[in-house]
């Protein structure tokens, strides 16, 4: 049981329930989505005028140079991989117990210790090329990719479901049901958001016939060009008035939506800013405005979602995932869209990714979010209850 969300200060680690290592079996819970510490969401006046350091970037500094932000795997990098992969394979261990000490990476653990930390607190990206996808088929790709993650945080429960290895495909739902759909289930466009972790990787096993194309751009910059060109926005997106749908994926005694802000500051000296968002969430949400229970958006918020989704539009980077690359972004500082698509006809494979979300507590580098779980080493991600992970190798 969560404590109460006015609660000052994160501690950890608190009593998430009886935690069997049969059900789960890194012995870990995801916390889930809750409200912030409301007495940790500062007004706008303590926020930074301006906002530099690596988190800052402007995608012309990418657009033309790709290789500042891809990385091939080198052929013992593979190597490495495959032999932990084929290792964890033999020892029967179910996918939802990989972790870095059944996953060991002998010379690419230090490569990965230095991503994570720019993950976290530099500019926040990177692309891998190569992973062999159609050489290792689905469920060895999965182990390797998995157990890579290990080395980036831990991984977080993505739905109602537990799916713990998201599949990131069109599955016909109906993409205009928003109270209800989640979008990566569909082939509509995603606005600019983040997504409910620290981490999100993204490793394409199959590509669309057209679209499915991915846009990232650094919060911080367009923090920046809001502050210069429409402060009023930027006030707006700190207050807490914005109500979130948690789209039925609630335990037991909660409410079916969070009240919050679009943007916070990390607690303590100086705390970094910190964007949660998703327009999805806040639009989806008529079902209880028109029944008064919450208020409709107002105009100046109506105002806010269109210039900030305009800014990120603006100020964005392009990129594409070709078969067997891996995208890694900051859901804290990042805030990722991809286009609309259209899969090829059938018998040929739809677009298909396998998503990661993944978790970084503070005690381990991890931001330190006005959240009651900041330090739970699972904080985030969407937990339902007991509902034990599951790491289903296709979509279910
Ligand atoms: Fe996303």
């Amino acid at each position: 049981m969560a404590p109460a969300a006015t609660a000052s200060l994160p501690t950890a680690p608190h009593n998430l329930g009886p935690i069997s290592r049969e059900l789960f079996p890194d012995g870990l819970k995801t916390t889930g989505q809750h409200a912030p510490l409301y007495d940790h969401i500062l007004p706008f006046e303590k926020f930074p005028k301006q906002i530099t350091g690596p988190t800052v970037w402007k995608a012309e500094e990418y657009r033309d140079h790709p290789e500042k932000w891809t990385h091939t795997f080198t052929e013992e990098q593979i190597a490495e991989l495959s032999t932990a992969a084929d290792k964890f394979l033999a020892s029967k261990t179910p996918l939802t117990g990989i972790e870095k000490s059944n996953f060991e990476l002998p010379t690419l653990a230090a490569y990965l210790r230095d991503l994570r930390a720019d993950l976290i607190d530099g500019k926040g990206f990177i692309l891998f090329k190569g992973f062999p996808v159609q050489k290792w088929g689905n469920h060895k790709s999965a182990v390797a990719y998995m157990g890579l993650g290990t080395y980036l945080g831990y991984f977080v429960s993505q739905n109602s479901r537990g799916h713990v290895l998201g599949h990131v495909k069109d599955l016909g739902e109906d993409s205009t049901q928003i109270d209800k759909v989640r979008i990566y289930r569909t082939n509509a466009r995603q606005y600019f958001h983040a997504d409910d972790s620290d981490i999100v990787g993204l490793l394409c096993i199959a590509k669309a016939l057209e679209g499915g194309e991915s846009d990232l751009v650094s919060s911080h910059h367009v923090y920046n060009v809001l502050a210069a060109e429409r402060p009023d926005v930027l006030k707006t997106l700190t207050e807490p008035i914005w109500y979130f749908d948690r789209k039925g994926e609630t335990s037991k005694g909660q409410e079916e939506y969070i009240r919050t802000s679009v943007i916070y500051l990390e607690r303590g000296e100086n705390g970094r800013v910190y964007t949660k968002w998703d327009p999805y969430y806040v639009r989806s949400l008529t079902r209880f405005s028109d029944a008064g229970i919450i208020p409709a958006l107002s105009e100046a918020q109506e105002e806010a979602l269109r210039v900030l989704e305009e800014t990120c539009v603006r100020h964005s980077l392009h990129m594409v995932l070709d078969i067997g690359d891996i995208q890694f972004l900051s859901n804290a500082h990042i805030l990722h869209a991809r286009t609309a698509y259209r899969d090829h006809a059938p018998p040929a494979p739809r677009r298909h990714l396998m998503r990661l979300w993944l978790a970084t507590p503070e005690s381990e580098g991890g931001w330190k979010l006005p959240f009651w779980d900041s330090n739970e080493k699972k904080r985030g991600g969407i937990q339902v209850d007991d509902q034990v992970p599951v790491a289903p190798i296709d979509a279910e």
